[in-house]
């Protein structure tokens, strides 16, 4: 029988770990399926992952995040008690999520491509192509900022508030209290914000994914108030993961020339491309759940209430799973497929819409910019996310 003091434990401020985050978690997925942390038990192993994410004995981890933070009682901590993040599996979880299922699915999500390649072409017409510019601010966070204002029917002007808000609410994932202010200020004013894009839409009802979400809620299927929350929970869970998540596929792929280049003579190799980036370096490091009851895993027994987190990083570099995990390919086999999105009833809604812009955006550059230089890239890696710090290139070399 395992005990928790058995498993080796991971520190996420250790230097090597650090320097050298996933190399870091691969030689702990080598050796290890499961681990601990000050945060709770990480998992290490692919399938232990997988099965974890997708498990019925394991819930939410959103609600202990709120009472970490200790956010106040006010309309934010009451919009994150009634948004779909507060639902354990069961049938309001199942219920909440089928409008935006079936509007965000990979066929909902295909009706929003030309649309897409319109905004990503109309960002690129005002960055210059001749000169170092700040890709981070430029690009990443205007694609998918941008690409909400066309999903709520705001102007693009709007863009900036929606992505600043995202990156602020987002850091609930830091666990840090020094964040509950920002984060309480940044949901009030997305509260307020959808309120008015709800109003408008209502009085000139388009076609628009709010309108859609209206109709679906006049026709019963959502109350006003989860109308509400989900079009504030749409603007939370984009900008931010979206944004970093492109950052990284434009620092993976135009750092290696010859790959940009196989990319620009072949563009269907893109969505393949995208695929390893987000095994290689995803966004998510790992993601979060607690435990519904007493567990057995691997033999350990994980008593009921303790947070687990499948470690998608080093599931993305365990080499019994992904062979030569540091190696970048992007002929590597789709499956295992990589577990960036989460899964099952907790699986991330805008994977699908997500994919087609990153898609857009790479497709878009390794065709327009063959000799795209990159000048300055940083990263940095938290136990939760990948973010991209720095992303200076020149467009046109
Ligand atoms: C590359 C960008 C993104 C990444 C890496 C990402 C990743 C994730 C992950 C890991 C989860 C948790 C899944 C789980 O625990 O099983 C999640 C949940 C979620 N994501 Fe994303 N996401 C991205 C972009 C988006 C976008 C663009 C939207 C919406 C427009 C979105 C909406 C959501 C929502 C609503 C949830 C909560 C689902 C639920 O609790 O039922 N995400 N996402």
């Amino acid at each position: 029988m395992t005990t928790l003091q058995d498993l080796p434990e991971i520190d996420f401020t250790a230097p090597d770990y650090v320097a050298a985050p996933l190399p870091t978690l691969a030689g702990f997925a080598e050796r290890f399926k499961l681990g601990r942390s000050q945060r709770g038990i990480e998992i290490f192993d692919y399938d232990l992952c997988r099965d974890t994410i997708l498990n019925r004995s394991f819930g939410t981890g959103h609600p202990r995040l709120m009472h970490l933070l200790g956010l106040p009682e006010g309309p934010a901590l009451s919009y994150k008690r009634r948004s779909i993040s507060f639902h354990n599996r069961g049938e309001t979880r199942r219920r909440l999520r089928v409008p935006l299922t079936k509007l965000m699915g990979p066929e909902g999500s295909e009706r929003f491509r030309t649309d897409i390649r319109r905004v990503v072409r109309e960002t690129f017409a005002e960055i210059p192509t001749d000169e170092p510019v700040d890709l981070l601010t430029e690009l990443c966070d205007r694609i998918p900022s941008r690409v909400y204002c066309y999903w709520v029917g705001a102007p693009m002007q709007d863009a900036e508030f929606v992505s600043h808000a995202s990156h602020t609410v987002q850091q609930v994932h830091t666990r840090d209290p020094s964040t509950t202010h920002s984060v309480t200020q940044s949901f009030e004013d997305l509260l307020d914000y959808v309120d008015t894009r709800v109003a408008a839409a209502r009085a000139n009802m388009g076609d628009t994914l709010l309108a859609d979400l209206i109709r679906a809620t006049d026709a019963g299927h959502l109350s006003a108030d989860e109308l509400r929350n989900w079009v504030v929970k749409l603007a939370e869970a984009n900008t931010d993961n979206s944004s970093h998540q492109i950052g990284i596929a434009v620092i993976e792929l135009a750092s290696r020339p010859e790959v940009w280049r196989t990319l620009g003579q072949d563009p269907k190799l893109v969505p393949q491309a995208l695929r390893e980036v987000m095994r290689y370096h995803p966004r998510s490091l790992s993601t979060s759940r607690e435990t519904l009851e007493d567990v057995e895993m691997d033999g350990l027994t994980i008593p009921k209430a303790t947070p687990v987190f499948p470690n998608i990083g080093a599931a993305h570099w365990n080499p019994n799973y992904f062979p030569e995990p540091d190696r970048f390919d992007i002929h590597r086999p789709d499956k295992p497929a990589h577990l960036n999105f989460g899964g099952g009833i907790f699986s991330c809604i805008g994977r699908f819409a997500v994919t087609i812009e990153i898609e857009e955006v790479i497709a878009y550059m390794v065709t327009q910019f063959p000799d795209l230089r990159l000048i300055r890239t940083g990263f940095s890696h938290s136990p939760m996310f990948t973010s991209v710090t720095e992303l200076d290139a020149v467009l046109a070399g």
